[in-house]
This record gives C-alpha cells, structure tokens and sequence, in this order.
C-alpha cells in the first residue's frame, strides 16, 4: 500500500480550471481596484486649493506679520508675498493656499505712470499689482530683484517685467505671471476677481473650468 494518495484525473483537472478561474477573477478584481482607485473624483477640491475667490484678503504669507492683512501704506516696488485668505461657512479664516501654494502672490506698489501696456491697469488700484510667484516653467517661486526691478526665477534665470504685466523678459517660462485683480478697502487689499490669465498648474485649456469653480465659491 502506497503511502501516497491516488488522485482522480478529473478531479485534479477541474480542480486547476477552478483555481485558474480564481486567479484570473482576482486579478481582474484588483485591475478594477486600481482603476477605481486612480479615477479622480470631478471636484476633489477642497476652498483651501481653489485659485483667489473674490473677496478673499490678502495676508503676509511670512515674517513676523504672517497672518496679518496687507496694508496699502507699507507697500512699496520690493514685493509683499501675501496668501488670499478666505472665510468658511462659521466664519473661521483660513489661508487659501492653492494647490501646493500656487495662490503665492507678490504685491507691489508703483507709480502708476511707470506701468506698461502689458499691466491690467483697472486691476491695479493706485499702481498697486499683484501677480502670482510662481514660475510659469516648473513652479519654482520667483525673487524680487531690485537692480532692474524684476522678478528672477532661481532655477532656470526666468525672468519678468512686473512693471509691465510681468512678461517674460528671458529663460523658458512660456507665459507672463497671472496677474491678481485687487481692491482697495480701506488699508487692506482685497481679492476684485480671481487670476486673468492661467497661473502655474493650470493649463489653458483647463482656466474656464477653473474659473467657474471660483465663481461657484464666491457664490457659496
Ligand atoms: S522653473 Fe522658473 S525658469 Fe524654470
């Protein structure tokens, strides 16, 4: 006697389509996971990742004032970086930041007369212009550079007039800064219209819808 146990070949076959049945279902099952997983829901954005809503204020976004608004009277050509911050439905404050801090704005003030054609000169009360530091090429955040009044980008020399609609002065960006809209109220500077042109992350095609996702917030 065989200590070995007889198989039926027919059991032993129907067992493998069996198995086989199993493992194809499975990995189909976790092919469907997978793609269910990666599908991005149509409005996954939360108020904090949404471009300024108008209204917003505009706040330092560092130093020893962050958090505190903007006032008109500090303003000057060297740059403010300021965050617009929104208020939720109880009335809490929060920084609407952007995605990955694509809502990074640089504020300054000039005499009107020295801005070009290229400035949105209804969006910029008192030669007051905001435009987004956030490099048109791959995202990296523009400097102020005084010697000729420009914004530099330190990772690949782009370079924009923010005298004149922060266009490309040189290097790859392929696009000026999105240019804010402001208001003045009072002391403070308040958000007049989300960005004009598409900031860094948005593609051309994708503004209207950006837009549209602005407007419903201001809405809200
Ligand atoms: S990221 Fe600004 S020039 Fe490349």
């Amino acid at each position: 006697m065989t200590k070995f146990k007889r198989v039926d070949p027919e059991i032993s076959r129907r067992k493998f389509v069996n198995w086989a049945l199993g493992i194809s279902a499975g990995i189909s099952g976790l092919g469907f996971l997978s793609i269910v997983g990666s599908a991005r829901p149509a409005n996954r954005q939360t108020p904090d990742k949404l471009g300024p809503v108008p209204g917003d204020i505009l706040v330092h976004a560092e130093g020893e004032k962050t958090g505190q608004p903007v006032s008109v009277a500090e303003l000057e050509r060297n740059p403010v970086r300021a965050y617009p911050q929104g208020k939720d439905k109880s009335g809490k404050a929060f920084l609407r930041q952007g995605d990955q801090q694509t809502n990074l704005v640089g504020i300054s003030k000039f005499p009107e007369t020295e801005l070009g054609t290229a400035t949105n000169k209804q969006a910029a009360p008192q030669g007051i212009v905001a435009y987004s530091l956030v490099c048109q090429h791959l995202g990296c955040q523009v400097n102020w550079r005084n010697a000729d009044q420009t914004l530099l980008c330190p990772c690949h020399s782009g370079d924009y007039d923010m005298r004149n609609g922060a266009k490309v002065l040189g290097g790859p960006p392929p696009r000026p800064l999105a240019q804010l809209p402001l208001r003045v109220d009072g002391d403070n500077l308040v958000v007049a219209a989300t960005f004009l042109t598409p900031p860094y992350g948005v593609a051309e095609g994708d503004f209207e819808q950006y837009k549209q996702r602005v407007e419903e917030a201001s809405k809200a």
